[in-house]
């Protein structure tokens, strides 16, 4: 009965609801990704794409599983925050319960696919020149931690340095690539990772030592590219290499590659140079079966730290993780909040205002790992032992930003660098050798 006066509202609407009236709440929520050159699998543009699909559409609404966005409730405001308003989700999912309507007598509508945003003139472009093709299945690989993740290297060779305010990738295989997160290298170590690999690029993350892939930023499902706020610019080193890592669903056929990266020049006049700091867990060992393990790092943050973006990273075992910083003055906020995990929904988050961190602050990430078979994201079934570690996290974030000066900053890069190393060594276990993510 309760149930039933709750809804009454809903069904209210859904009585006088049509296509004409539902398909904008489609088009904020749906088509940005669900159009022939977007991520989603289908189109989701006229009526008939929409109303044919509509009691999967209401259930995949329902669970909360569409439109992919990782953050949940808690956590700072995000820049461009992509969630579904509850109002919008209800209104759709009374239409569709309603049999999808299209107003009698007019022939419906069809939603235009979004355009891409045009980069700036000055933009530089880099072609990735190796021809790659992503698998049509997942391969097997002795590091089992770089399941579907495959690096490259971009030489730049740049004589100066160069200042950018942002960065971006164009896709060839929009369904299949989910996330690229890039780095510069000015010390040839892509280079030798590669020449270690003889086919295209090499089948490794694209960390280097404690260099994270993602200090240059990235994009992920839903994101092309991610741009600075006015004051802060990333300053690639001269003759430097980009190195791009690519993380990729196979979709059941081979896709060939033609990427291409975008760097946007920033003047560099009165801003900031971004660093990252590198917050989580190093090593993970979680037994087969083991449903709730639980993960906390502590990083106290030797200067002050203005942060712009989050990028979170985790397996697929991880379930739930958390960022929360703990001010000196005992003040507790949550950065950011991710309820339900998936690694293929992983991406940049920027920050809707600047947060300044003062000296002393605590950032406190955890993370709730399921290496049971009750998760359902559990790449192996029956599960294994999980036992794996990388300098630069396992689970972790990682927080783009700068100190109020070059100081500042250097001290919170040897910081994040120090517990890097320390975070790794505090767990190796003597007997079981861990697959090295570090070096060939
Ligand atoms: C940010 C991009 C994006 C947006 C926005 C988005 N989708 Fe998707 N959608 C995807 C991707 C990518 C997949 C493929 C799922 C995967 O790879 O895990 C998908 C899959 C689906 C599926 C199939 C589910 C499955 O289990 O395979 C449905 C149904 C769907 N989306 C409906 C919607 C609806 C309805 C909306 C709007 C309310 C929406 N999507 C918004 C990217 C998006």
């Amino acid at each position: 009965m309760l149930a039933f006066l709750l809804s009454l509202p809903v069904l209210a609407t859904s009585a006088t609801d049509t296509w004409a009236d539902v398909s904008p709440i489609v088009s904020r929520n749906c088509s940005t990704c669900h159009h022939d050159d977007g991520a989603g699998p289908f189109p989701l543009l006229s009526h008939a794409d929409v109303s044919r699909r509509r009691s999967f559409i209401a259930e995949v609404l329902r669970r909360k599983l569409m439109p992919p966005w990782l953050p949940g409730d808690e956590g700072v405001p995000l820049h461009e925050d992509r969630s579904m308003p509850e109002a919008d989700r209800n209104r759709l999912i009374a239409w569709l319960d309603a049999g999808a309507p299209a107003r009698d007598g007019i022939a419906p509508i069809a939603i235009t696919p979004p355009d891409t945003l045009p980069y700036p003139p000055d933009a530089i472009t880099i072609a990735l020149e190796e021809p790659f093709s992503i698998p049509s299945e997942t391969i097997e690989n002795e590091h089992r931690y770089h399941q579907d993740t495959w690096s490259f290297v971009m030489p730049l060779q740049n004589e100066q340095p160069i200042l950018l305010r942002g960065v971006g990738w164009k896709t060839a295989a929009p369904k299949a690539i989910h996330t690229v997160t890039l780095l510069a290298d000015d010390g040839c170590r892509g280079r030798a990772r590669d020449d270690y690999d003889p086919r295209a690029g090499y089948e490794r993350d694209g960390d280097l030592d404690r260099n994270v892939s993602g200090a240059l930023g990235g994009i992920g499902i839903g994101i092309d590219r991610l741009m600075l706020p006015d004051g802060f610019h990333w300053s690639i080193p001269p003759n430097s290499d980009l190195v791009v890592e690519l993380k990729y669903r196979p979709i059941g056929r081979e896709r060939p590659l033609d990427e291409t990266a975008y760097l946007v020049p920033a003047s560099g006049e009165d801003s900031r140079e971004i660093v990252a700091v590198v917050t989580g867990a190093n090593r993970l060992q979680v037994v087969a079966g083991e449903s709730n393990h639980v993960e906390v790092d502590r990083f106290t943050l030797p200067a002050d730290f203005d942060v712009v973006a989050i990028i979170p990273r985790g397996r697929n075992e991880c379930r739930s993780m958390r960022l929360t910083a703990l001010m000196p003055d005992g003040e507790r906020s949550v950065l950011l909040d991710v309820p339900d995990w998936d690694v293929h929904f992983r991406r940049p988050f920027r920050l809707a205002s600047v947060q300044s961190l003062p000296e002393g602050t605590t950032l406190i990430s955890r993370f709730v790992i399921d290496n049971s078979r009750d998760n359902p994201r559990n790449p192996y079934d029956p599960p294994e032992d999980l036992r794996i570690g990388r300098r630069t996290g396992v689970v972790g974030f990682t927080l783009l930003g700068a100190g109020k000066n070059q100081d500042a900053s250097d001290a919170l890069v040897e910081a994040s660098e120090w517990t890097m190393d320390r975070r790794g060594m505090k767990k190796i276990p003597k007997r079981t050798p861990i697959p090295d993510s570090t070096g060939p």
